[in-house]
């Protein structure tokens, strides 16, 4: 494997820092190598626009694509790795740049149903481009057009995902051993979207059913299990190896959402870079807050019906509704939860058939990826 995107944190003599065949990944680097693949494929569509309101558009995805966290592609780059494919593959990159724009197509969208105003530190892309036009429109219509354009936007990410990933240098057998893995996934978060946004159940015990159900099929399938099996598939990866990663993705992909959710509630706004009143007025059925409803006495239900889904919802109701699920017990429920499934995470890797350097680097993004502040 050539030096560079290697990184060896054995050496503890402080003189010996060099890449071996055990060493973990580099991640910020393939972060970087990732990004790169997604700036040429911009560049290259901004070139061949066939309208002049190509251009900008591409321009606002760029703007969109900055400041993700790159965990599927990263995923992927390791279930590759896993598998014995090399790391310095660029067409390993370009797949992980795809999953990228995949994400933004699913990340535009669920703004637009979440009535998101910020993510990643910026406006979300239907305010931005709502901003824009109201400039010379309306309100309402500024509005409409912001939502409108931002769901052609996503779409546009969404077909551009599938050319980069046609386009990516993978040679079309393997593309095809993958496809399986890459079709389960795509309707795997339309399903855990779907019944996101779907009304609610009538007792808490089925409440609780869905809300698992949405982690595991928006989230744990979606962010974790699926890319790594993709980039496993796309290196010729067997059987034995897609099933450990599995048994690595389900578990840790459910305690990422368990922290996301932790995290658009009691998250900072300006490390995660969304709001954290946005579940609050919503009323998202959580894990958490339905956990919470069913731990409450009858005041602290009578706190959360009338609060919780309040689109008026100002500071001091959220501050209310913070204390409410605290006292509840369910923020350290969910804490335990998270513990729990990161462990089971990590021992699914003991024992996995697969490389050194991808062991290590997935033992490194179970921490990373539950332990986050944004
Ligand atoms: C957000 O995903 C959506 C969820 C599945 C929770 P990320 O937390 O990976 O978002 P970015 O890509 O880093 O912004
Ligand atoms: C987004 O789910 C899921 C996707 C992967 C698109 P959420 O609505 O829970 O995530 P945030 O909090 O807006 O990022
Ligand atoms: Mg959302
Ligand atoms: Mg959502």
């Amino acid at each position: 494997m050539p030096t560079g995107h290697t990184v060896d944190r054995t050496a503890v003599d402080g003189t010996t820092n060099q890449a071996h065949a055990s060493a973990a990944l580099h991640l910020d680097r393939i972060r970087g190598d990732v990004d790169a693949a997604l700036g040429q494929f911009m560049d290259a569509q901004a070139g061949r626009a066939s309208d002049d309101c190509l251009p900008p558009l591409v321009e606002v995805i760029r703007g969109f694509v900055t400041g993700g966290k790159r965990l599927r592609p990263l995923f992927c780059v390791c279930g590759w790795v896993a598998a014995g494919g090399d790391v310095a593959t660029p067409a390993v990159f370009r797949v992980g740049a795809a999953l990228e724009l995949f994400h933004a197509f699913a990340l535009i969208h669920d703004d637009v149903m979440d009535a998101s105003a910020y993510r990643r530190g910026a406006p979300t892309v239907h305010r931005l481009l709502a901003e824009r036009a109201g400039e010379h429109s309306g309100v309402a219509t500024a509005q409409r057009f912001g939502e409108s354009a931002a769901i052609l936007v996503g779409d546009i990410c969404l077909v551009w995902s599938d050319e980069l990933l046609h386009d990516s240098g993978v040679s079309p057998e393997r593309l095809s051993d993958s496809r399986r893995l890459l079709n389960a996934m795509r309707t795997e978060i339309m399903a855990g979207q779907y019944l996101d946004v779907e009304t609610g159940e009538s007792d808490l015990a089925a409440e609780l059913d869905r809300a698992w159900r949405v982690i595991r099929h928006k989230t744990a399938a979606y962010t974790v299990a699926r890319p790594l099996q993709i980039g496993a598939a796309l290196a010729g990866g067997e059987d034995a190896l897609l099933q450990a990663c599995d048994a690595y993705g389900y578990p840790l992909g459910e305690a990422f959402q368990l922290r996301d959710d932790l995290l658009g509630v009691f998250g900072n706004p300006s490390v995660t870079g969304k709001s954290d009143l946005d579940d609050l007025r919503d009323g998202k059925r959580t894990v958490l807050v339905t956990l919470a409803r069913q731990q409450a006495t009858p005041d602290q239900s009578a706190a959360l019906d009338e609060l919780y889904g309040d689109p008026e919802l100002d500071e001091r109701g959220a501050a209310r509704l913070r204390e409410v699920i605290r006292q509840t017990g369910a923020e350290d429920v969910v804490e335990d939860m998270i513990r729990v499934r990161r462990d089971r995470a990590l021992e699914a890797l003991e024992g996995a058939p697969m490389t050194e350097p991808a062991r290590r680097s997935l033992a490194e993004l179970a921490e990373t990826a539950t332990r986050r502040q944004r």
